[in-house]
């Protein structure tokens, strides 16, 4: 029987003809038409007010943070569970991420325990900084991640982080097409939020990403930076910048994606509702990812949250799927458990600790023909029943 992968793009629509265009037209690298259309496009979906395209969401959010000032020496708060992409952009700048826990509600930055320790673990300085106690370190900013595509819970840690004059970014990398509170995930009064469009996420230029937000000063100073920082036409550059612009071949593609951002983003929730009612029965075997009711998730990965067991029982499920020709998967593993991020500071990480080995991820690709998903389900089942 076929194997059925974690998730494969659907490259079906308008991907080659687009493609072609670019190369008809010579128009292959930063300067060109589907640039700006993808940049209109991903704007008007999240619901921001402009966009930057760039060549990854790494690379967005690396922008983005030295965009917000972020520099040497400095501490970004970052939850620790995220994929290590959020830490490594803070690193890129020369800062370190401030690692604190989740919310076991939403696996999202949970804005208790950054208000506790924002209020405990720091004091203002008199020119209006910031100032972590223990390691006299500046708190930069905020980063929150709105993790599997389920936008964080933004007001308080936008109330927390205000309260001391930080900026915020949004690790939005997955999570384009969500909703909280009635607002699209562009328009959660984040500065910055920041795509992926790697070849994994539920629409993909290969690679790339996006810079979104409302502040036009501050989207133009993104952009500036994405590409050398270079002044006018001649070879003027006002301080250290980038190559991350994104290429016009990788906006052809994300054109044409994201001419069906709709769908696509409708079949993996199709794909999360499935799962969900296919293990329901099985509460205190497995639970489902989660799905608070103020926020309509765009449900990038699928799977369930093991119950019992240890890690080694949930890696064996995991092997045991893979035998059977399904591409089961483990979730990240978080940040301070990383060696690079072992001596960042770092809350207390009940949650993430007790929650990312149990996580198997499940076959959730947009073309996931419905058969191929009862196979899914049906060999889990016969696993999690033995
Ligand atoms: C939460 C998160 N942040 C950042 C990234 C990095 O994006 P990219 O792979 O486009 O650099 C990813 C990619 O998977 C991600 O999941």
């Amino acid at each position: 029987m076929a194997r059925i992968p974690l998730a494969v793009p659907d490259l079906t629509g308008n991907e080659a003809r687009y493609l072609q265009e670019c190369i008809t037209s010579t128009y292959v690298s930063s300067v060109g038409p589907f640039v700006d259309r993808f940049e209109s496009l991903v704007a008007e979906a999240s619901g921001a007010r402009g966009a930057v395209a760039v060549s990854s969401g790494t690379c967005g959010l690396h922008a983005a943070l030295v965009a917000l000032g972020v520099g040497s020496g400095d501490l970004v708060i970052v939850p620790s569970l995220t994929f290590i992409a959020s830490a490594n952009a803070v690193a890129h700048c020369g800062a370190a991420p401030w690692l604190m826990d989740v919310d076991p509600l939403t696996w999202n930055l949970d804005p208790k325990v950054l208000e506790e320790h924002l209020s405990r673990e720091t004091r203002l300085h008199q020119d209006g900084t910031v100032i972590h106690r223990s390691s006299g370190r500046r708190v930069a900013a905020v980063m929150a991640v709105h993790t599997l595509g389920l936008p964080a819970d933004m007001e308080p840690i936008l109330a927390s982080a205000r309260a001391r004059g930080l900026p915020v970014i949004a690790d939005a990398a997955a999570a384009l097409g969500s909703w909280h509170r009635g607002r699209p995930v562009g328009a959660l009064e984040a500065d910055l939020s920041v795509f992926s469009f790697n070849g994994n996420k539920t629409v993909t230029c290969g690679g790339g990403g996006a810079v979104v937000g409302e502040d036009a000063g501050l989207l133009n100073l993104v952009r500036h930076l994405t590409t050398t920082a270079r002044q006018g036409s001649h070879y003027d550059h006002d301080r250290v910048g980038f190559n991350y612009r994104m290429t016009n071949l990788q906006a052809a593609v994300g054109c044409a994606q994201m001419e069906r951002l709709e769908p696509f983003v409708a079949a993996k929730r199709r794909i999360r509702r499935r799962y969900d009612q296919a293990f329901a029965d099985l509460a205190g075997v497995v639970s489902p990812f989660p799905d608070p009711a103020d926020s309509v998730g765009a449900c990038w990965f699928s799977g369930f949250v093991m119950e019992r067991g240890d890690p080694d029982g949930v890696e064996r499920l995991r092997n045991g799927l893979q035998q059977m020709g399904i591409d089961a998967r483990p979730f990240w593993k978080p940040i301070h458990l990383q060696p690079p991020y072992r001596d960042a500071p770092c809350s207390a990480q009940p949650v993430s600790e007790a929650l990312w080995w149990r996580v198997v991820t499940l076959p959730c690709g947009t073309g996931l023909p419905p058969e191929d998903q009862e196979r899914v389900i049906l060999a889990a089942r016969k696993l999690l029943t033995a």
